[in-house]
């Protein structure tokens, strides 16, 4: 296979993760589930694979200082990077953002940013500093090498299952910046035709509502207590991939996501935010039973593959008040 340009950066960010088989999840499914295992990426989620390509340019580019608004993971992703590349980076945070990952952004050498209560807030924030000198502003989902980045995840996948193809493949959507990433990999190794599951959680369902509308609209606000998935508009350029491949957008209660992060912690010993909790309940929630039943998820069902998304702003007290937010005992 030809070395690609982003893969064969000597000082790429991310690695390639794990492809596992999972028997508690394959057992939900009624098929076979393979988890690809972002959550073990440095920063923690797939974020690094997108950010890091996307901040390796513009540090090449003469970048003086690198700007990035976040929920947390595109963050943590942005001074991960900028930390290897020894450029100064400050982060924009929503006030809502946990502790802990304000201090690990503090600890990889960042400046963060507190300022008003959605992501949206800090994104205005984010795109102002951007306007100094020789800063960058770095998108968390809205950028063509972004979605670059991200695709060298369905390169990975396509390696691991040669000469097959997954079945369908579940993801999450926060801002679209995954989905087109994937969208993106999926055209350059031939795999238009896999279905992909798009799953949110309600109260951060802005593909869902853009999808119904037919053009992006802003969420009225973020409830859900995904907050990593709370971008108020998703990308256009996710709606645009629903034109050239199968995308079925589905959305979970916050209660199903949060339900699937605790049954993953029990099955897998792997602690996962709720956005990623959106992708697992697909499966947990009975959803791909369902969808395989009515023949929604292509006529040859194969192997389910399942983006682990990950999420660092989660510990089990977090996990402990969620539950006890959503009167889950
Ligand atoms: C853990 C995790 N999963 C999924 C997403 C959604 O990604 P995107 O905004 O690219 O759709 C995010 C976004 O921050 C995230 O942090």
């Amino acid at each position: 296979m030809a070395v690609r340009k982003e893969d064969a950066k000597v000082r790429a960010f991310h690695v390639v993760t794990p492809l596992l088989e999972s028997t508690a999840l394959t057992q939900a499914a009624g098929a076979r589930v393979l988890l690809k295992l972002e959550n073990v990426q440095p920063s923690g989620s797939f974020k690094i694979r997108g950010i890091g390509y996307f901040c390796q340019e513009m540090a090449q580019k003469g970048c003086k200082h690198l700007v990035c608004s976040s929920g947390g993971n595109a963050g943590l992703a942005a001074a991960y990077a900028a930390r290897k590349l020894g450029v100064p980076a400050t982060i924009v945070l929503p006030r809502t953002s946990s502790p802990q990952v304000v201090e690990r952004l503090r600890d990889e050498g960042a400046h963060v940013e507190l300022i008003g209560k959605v992501w949206d807030d800090a994104s205005l924030k984010a795109q102002e500093l951007a306007k100094r000198e020789g800063w960058v502003n770095v998108h968390p989902f809205d950028h063509p090498l972004i979605w670059q980045g991200h695709a060298s995840l369905v390169r990975e996948l396509k390696a691991a299952l040669d000469p097959h193809k997954p079945g369908s493949i579940i993801l999450s959507v926060g801002g679209g910046g995954l989905l087109a990433g994937v969208v993106a990999g999926m055209k350059e190794v031939g795999w238009l035709d896999v279905p992909i599951l798009a799953m949110e959680t309600k109260g951060a369902h802005c593909f869902n509502a853009a999808l119904l509308a037919g053009e992006p609209i802003p969420l009225p606000d973020i409830t859900s207590v995904a907050k990593c998935l709370g971008a108020k508009t998703v990308a256009a350029r996710a709606l645009e991939c629903t034109r050239e491949c199968h995308i079925i957008s589905e959305v979970v209660d916050d209660r199903d996501a949060v339900e699937a992060v605790e049954r993953f912690l029990e099955d897998e010993r792997m602690l996962v935010e709720p956005a990623c909790g959106a992708a697992l309940a697909a499966i947990y929630s009975g959803l791909v039973r369902r969808l395989q039943e009515e023949g929604r998820l292509g006529s040859t069902p194969g192997v389910v593959v399942v983006i682990v998304c990950g999420g660092s702003g989660i510990n089990m007290a977090d996990l402990q008040a969620m539950k006890a937010q959503l009167g889950m005992g």
